[in-house]
């Protein structure tokens, strides 16, 4: 979904447990770019109607200022989907942004999302359209059909990827999420990151990373981030409020890259200009810069400007 303000930022992206009124209450609190309030797998099957209302509350009466508020449901093959979307968008659709589904392996699934939950907003008298979908990739099937999925619904706004229920379907050999199965002398990650990634660009959406499941291992984390970062995902899933600075610091740019993009722009705009003799391309210092180094640098300054560099 093309917002009118651009892309919302998304370096990290807090798990919360629907269950828990703690973690609900304490999440509001914490420096991270978004929020997605779990009714999925971190909810027993037991919580799940009591944390409906306990989403709906904490969206309608907390303070989520600075936060995109998301929420995710239970995916389409299991009994609680509908009323998971039905509940909360009736409850607290004018304090929702986005809904994630998890296990999305067709573009069908996602469109059926997107008619519930157009649904819903024409009998709540909500804007139509405004909540925007987030689509998990959590199996071989998700994974082929990726391209499909990413244009699925003019709601669409991310693909994130499931790293843990990912690994488990492919029979990856590999128990530690993230970390590389033994054996393997390269990164076995990088196809799916790398498909995932394309698809998103294609459609003009945004890519982000799963968890990291070793909370407590902090350089773990950094290490993980650091891959799909370099590739150019926007932002991870945290887990943990350890896990929050080093979110926010790996997928911004350095002080340094964001300088040097700023000056690709000052300068690129003042040769370019009739004043700097309209030319094409020029060096500054060592390299040379042209258009396509002015769209290069525009990434990482729009990303050095919404981090407030
Ligand atoms: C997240 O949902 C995962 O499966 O990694
Ligand atoms: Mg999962």
């Amino acid at each position: 979904m093309t917002r009118a303000d651009g892309p919302r930022s998304r370096r990290s992206c807090l798990a919360v447990p629907g269950s828990s009124p703690r973690f609900l209450e304490k999440a509001q609190g914490l420096p991270v770019d978004q929020v997605f309030l779990d009714l999925e797998d971190a909810c027993a099957p037991l919580a799940k109607e009591g944390a409906r209302h306990a989403i709906v509350k904490a969206l309608n009466e907390g303070d989520w200022t600075g936060k995109t508020r998301v929420v995710r449901v239970n995916d389409w093959t299991t009994p609680w989907t509908y009323r998971d979307v039905i509940t909360v968008v009736e409850g607290a659709g004018a304090s929702l942004d986005c809904l994630m589904l998890p296990k999305v392996r067709d573009a069908h699934q996602v469109r059926a999302l997107d008619l519930l939950v157009t649904q819903v907003e024409r009998s709540a008298g909500l804007p139509v359209g405004r909540i925007g979908i987030e689509a998990q990739i959590e199996d071989a099937q998700g994974l082929v059909n990726v391209d499909e999925i990413a244009t699925a619904s003019p709601r669409m706004e991310t693909i994130v990827f499931g790293p843990a229920d990912f690994m488990a379907s492919i029979n990856m050999k590999s128990l530690v999420v993230g970390e590389q199965p033994p054996g393997y002398p390269a990164d076995a990650y990088h196809y799916v990151l790398m498909r995932i990634l394309m698809a998103a660009r294609a459609a003009g959406l945004q890519a982000i990373d799963g968890p990291y499941l070793q909370i407590r291992n902090v350089d773990g984390f950094r290490e993980v981030a650091r891959r799909s970062a370099a590739l150019g995902f926007d932002g991870k899933w945290v887990l943990h409020p350890g896990q929050i600075d080093a979110a926010n610091e790996v997928y911004s740019p350095t002080q340094e890259d964001y300088d040097r993009a700023e000056l690709i722009l000052d300068a690129y705009a003042y040769v370019t200009s009739e004043r700097g003799g309209a030319r094409g391309a020029a060096m500054l210092g060592d390299e040379m810069i042209d258009e396509a180094s002015r769209k290069m640098a525009l990434v990482i300054a729009g990303k050095g400007r919404a981090a407030g560099l």
